[in-house]
């Protein structure tokens, strides 16, 4: 029987995923892109989910990369197929109503970083290295990561890391405001579980507000975005968690979210 491109395992409310190509250090290929989609439309609608790991398989990569070995062969409609299909998945990832932390593993190249710049929070180990080296294969980010890179960084370090191809630690990549913390290595699945187990108790309307407002809210003008932010804000005020938040601390107890 063939291993699974993408390993799916439940802790609780958290979901983990793993790209499982540890051979070709996680390259998406085509059918790892189908994969992973398949995987977030699952967890996505999950409601027994509410909060999503992404990490690579063994112990040296995050995602080396889209599959280099795979594009080299498409004609240029089917390039832009495979581009369209990875875009599609990052939009989902971006845009899923629940919070995806990237556990950065190791190499996190080429569409490997696009991948981890589509979650909403991305935790490093200090070992891995970062980085969109496409040029150095004639070509150019496809997966979003020209776009993605800029708004986290600013023009001067995406031209710096898209022109030079360079590969940076996580370190510079955390300086850089690419990664939100670098933790020493042997502690990354503990520091990553921790996180996740905040996010899985918090109140899940209000992290989906949170991420509407802030990746949505983003791309808008800013007073469409003010107004947005209003409707979401207004919007909890209808949940059950709002008042058991609110109610939790005038009382000065721990407050236990439903999701309603
Ligand atoms: N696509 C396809 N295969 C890849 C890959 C990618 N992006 N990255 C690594 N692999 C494969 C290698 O071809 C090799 O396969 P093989 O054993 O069948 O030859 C295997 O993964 C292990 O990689 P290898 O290069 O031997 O490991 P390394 O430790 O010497 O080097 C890297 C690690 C990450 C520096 C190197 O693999 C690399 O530069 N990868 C490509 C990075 C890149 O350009 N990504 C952007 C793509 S858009």
């Amino acid at each position: 029987m063939t291993e699974p491109l993408v390993l799916a395992r439940d802790d609780g409310a958290i979901r983990s995923l793993v790209v499982n190509r540890a051979d070709k250090l996680n390259a998406l290929n085509a059918a790892t892109l189908d994969a992973l989609a398949a995987a977030f439309d699952a967890a996505i609608t999950d409601a027994d989910v509410r909060a999503i790991v992404l990490t690579g398989a063994g112990s040296k990569a995050f995602v080396a990369g889209a599959d280099i070995a795979e594009m080299r062969g498409l004609s240029p409609l089917q390039a832009r197929d495979f581009a369209q299909r990875g875009q599609a998945l990052m939009r989902k990832i971006e845009t899923a109503p629940k919070p995806v932390i990237a556990k950065v593993n190791g190499f996190a190249l080429g569409g490997g970083l696009e991948l981890a710049m589509a979650c909403h929070l991305r935790i490093a180990a200090d070992s891995a290295r970062l980085g969109q080296p496409e040029v150095n294969l004639g070509m150019i980010p496809g997966f979003g990561g020209s776009q993605r890179l800029l708004r986290l960084t600013g023009r001067a370090a995406a031209l710096e890391l898209c022109l030079l191809g360079a590969l940076i630690p996580a370190e510079r990549a955390f300086q850089l405001g690419i990664v939100n913390r670098v933790v020493a290595a042997a502690e990354l699945d503990a520091e990553t579980a921790k996180l996740a187990a905040q996010l899985a108790s918090s109140a899940p309307l209000a992290l989906r507000g949170v991420l509407d407002a802030i990746i949505q809210g983003g791309e808008m003008g800013l007073a469409e975005a003010l107004q947005f932010e209003t409707a979401q804000f207004a919007l909890l005020f209808s949940s059950d968690d709002m008042r058991e938040g609110t109610g939790a601390f005038i009382e000065k107890r721990k407050a236990h979210f439903v999701g309603k």
